[in-house]
């Protein structure tokens, strides 16, 4: 229960790795702030953190848009009082498709999930952590944004976007510190999400994890320990890095 009390917002909570998230921060006592835009996916979620006597919130917003996110997160603010953590793992993209196929609206679509919505969340939750000198924010990076995968097909603008993640990271980290804030990156490799399965044959993932020096299958489980352990007391020393979670598949 290392996280007991404490008040953590999570986008993209409605599945996959921000799901998995949500679910091991509520295990350990965490208050969890839910956010996706799908209100029916986070009610699913809040039900089953409550059943299990944990503690959380729905928050339906797209995250992509300034106003709503800025609503929601004060909303969650002044019901709180202050905000410890935020993760954000909204991200992701539906397709994959060379250069010379991406409309100008696939760009701006992939990197307005991916990258703008990492300075509106984070833009909007800093001044509920300044209230106490602490804080965490967790970054959903990607593998795509230190390096092209080297046993799998990337996506030009999603890698563009978590290369941005990763450059925004250290620079918040930079401006934050002396708040005692801390903002970190993870970076997952390819992982087993239901969206995945949708670009990614089973076939391919088998590959990947073939292909990887642990011979691992990336497990949502996996990024969301990374998670925990950056937003927990024992890393205090820690800012402006980008933990891979890759299985070892790239190692920068
Ligand atoms: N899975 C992988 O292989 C992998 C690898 C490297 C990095 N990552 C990164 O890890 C993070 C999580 O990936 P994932 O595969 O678990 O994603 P996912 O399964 O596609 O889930 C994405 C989440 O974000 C929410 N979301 C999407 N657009 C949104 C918007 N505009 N406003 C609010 N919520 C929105 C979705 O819910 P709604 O649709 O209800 O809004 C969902 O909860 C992403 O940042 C991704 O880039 C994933």
């Amino acid at each position: 229960m290392q996280f007991s009390g404490v008040i953590v917002v999570v986008t993209g909570a409605s599945q996959g790795i921000g799901k998995e998230i949500a679910l091991q921060f509520a295990r350990e006592g965490a208050h969890v702030c839910a956010l996706a835009r799908n209100q029916i996916d986070l009610d699913g979620l809040v039900e089953k953190i409550k059943a299990t006597g944990g503690h959380a919130s729905a928050h339906a917003v797209d995250v992509t848009k300034a106003v709503s996110i800025r609503a929601t997160i004060n909303e969650i603010g002044q019901r709180y009082a202050h905000i410890d953590i935020l993760v954000h793992a909204v991200g992701g993209f539906k397709r994959l498709l060379p250069v010379t196929e991406i409309t100008e609206i696939e760009w701006d679509e992939v990197l307005n999930v991916n990258l703008k919505s990492v300075f509106l969340c984070t833009q909007a939750v800093v001044p509920w952590m300044k209230i106490r000198p602490s804080g965490r924010i967790i970054l959903l990076g990607s593998i795509a944004g230190v390096s092209p995968n080297p046993h799998a097909k990337s996506y030009l603008p999603y890698g563009a976007a978590k290369a941005g993640v990763l450059g925004y990271t250290k620079h918040l980290a930079k401006e934050l510190g002396g708040f005692g804030i801390t903002v970190n990156a993870v970076s997952p490799g390819t992982t087993a999400t239901e969206r995945v399965m949708q670009i990614r044959s089973e076939n391919d993932l088998q590959q990947l994890a073939a292909a990887n020096p642990l011979n691992h299958r990336i497990e949502p489980s996996d990024s969301a320990a990374a998670v925990l352990f950056l937003a927990s007391p024992q890393a205090k020393g820690i800012t402006g890095v980008n933990l891979n979670v890759n299985a070892g598949s790239v190692m920068l």
